[in-house]
């Protein structure tokens, strides 16, 4: 079974808690593979061109 899942945003979400010493960064580009945690994988989506759609796989990326 194959999913197609839209998202638009290029950077982690950050989660500040209380008394850690560090955030928790969320994956907001939906690109991680240690998902829902950001692994640095986003950096595969910082040269989208706006308003374009791309399609992933671990290996390339396909625009549309
Ligand atoms: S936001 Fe998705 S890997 Fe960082």
């Amino acid at each position: 079974m194959a999913r197609i899942v839209k998202h638009e945003k290029k950077l982690p979400v950050a989660i500040e808690e209380k008394d850690a010493k560090f955030p928790i960064y969320l994956c907001a580009c939906g690109l991680s593979s240690s998902f829902p945690y950001c692994d640095g994988s986003h950096d595969r989506a910082k040269d989208e061109a706006e308003n374009a759609i791309y399609i992933y796989d671990k290996d390339k990326r396909i625009k549309l």
